[in-house]
């Protein structure tokens, strides 16, 4: 009892004089995106539902929604193995025929977001998403460097036979076509779809990463896809079901 009050005096003492010690990066990750809540559930639904595949995601910028989605499975992989993959140019945005409010062509070069390592106004590199996983003690994820429609179809389905889970976060219509186009042959029944930016363009239906997926289901009659989840300020999730 008497110990218990000392310590607690103790760290009282040690907080009062230099301060809180700070909170675990991945704990600091979780708490300041809104998205986490959603990627963990769906990858306890491939667990659960032991789709099998890796988790890919399209559109890795720093580096922090890939980080979210692993740790997402080292909670509770229910013993499925997985391998954790990111896709990105690291480059930033490629131009679009589509106009967009904000975004412009270069767009996410630097970093902008809650990195809690990086510097804001850093130049975006794969190395800063390795640190990212090195500061969180998670193992480090597949980095596929340049454009999709270059670096997609000779691994996907070569190396990536299954995709379990896929985030596509890449904002443009020409930018998900490619993912679409280049994933069709690993998706799965039950492959669980996140797309970032569904309802971007003020929601239209007709442009964006909502256009493409509209145009893949209309090119692949063997899937359909049943809703799961809106979730954050513009994300809609989706799973794949063989018809
Ligand atoms: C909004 S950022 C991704 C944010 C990240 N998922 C997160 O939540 O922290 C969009 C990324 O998509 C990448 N991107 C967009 N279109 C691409 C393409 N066709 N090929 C490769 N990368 C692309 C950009 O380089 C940029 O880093």
């Amino acid at each position: 009892m008497i110990r218990q009050q000392l310590r607690r005096g103790l760290n009282y003492a040690r907080q009062t004089v230099v301060g809180r010690p700070a909170l675990p990066v991945m704990t600091r990750l979780i708490r300041g995106d809104q998205r986490a809540s959603t990627f963990f559930a769906a990858i306890e639904f491939v667990n659960y539902e032991q789709v099998p595949g890796d988790i890919v995601e399209f559109g890795v910028f720093t580096g922090i929604s890939l980080a979210l989605l692993a740790q997402g499975h080292r909670f509770d992989d229910k013993g499925m193995a997985r391998r954790v993959a990111g896709f990105d140019s690291f480059d930033g945005l490629p131009p679009s025929a589509e106009e967009h409010a904000r975004w412009r062509e270069g767009a996410c070069q630097t970093n902008h977001a809650w990195h809690p390592l990086a510097a804001p106004g850093a130049r975006v590199t794969p190395e800063m998403t390795r640190e990212l996983f090195a500061a969180c003690g998670l193992p480090a994820p597949e980095l596929h460097v340049g454009l999709f429609d270059q670096t997609v179809p000779p691994v996907i389905p070569a190396t990536y036979s299954a995709v379990a889970v896929a985030h596509i976060d890449c904002d443009l219509y020409e930018s998900t076509r490619s993912v679409l186009t280049g994933i069709a042959p690993a998706l799965q029944d039950g492959t669980v779809l996140l797309f970032d930016d569904w309802f971007h363009y003020r929601g239209n239906p007709h442009k964006g990463e909502s256009r493409a997926f509209t145009e893949f289901l209309d090119a692949h009659p063997e899937w359909q896809a049943a809703h799961y989840r809106s979730y954050g300020t513009f994300c809609n999730a989706f799973i794949l079901t063989r018809k």
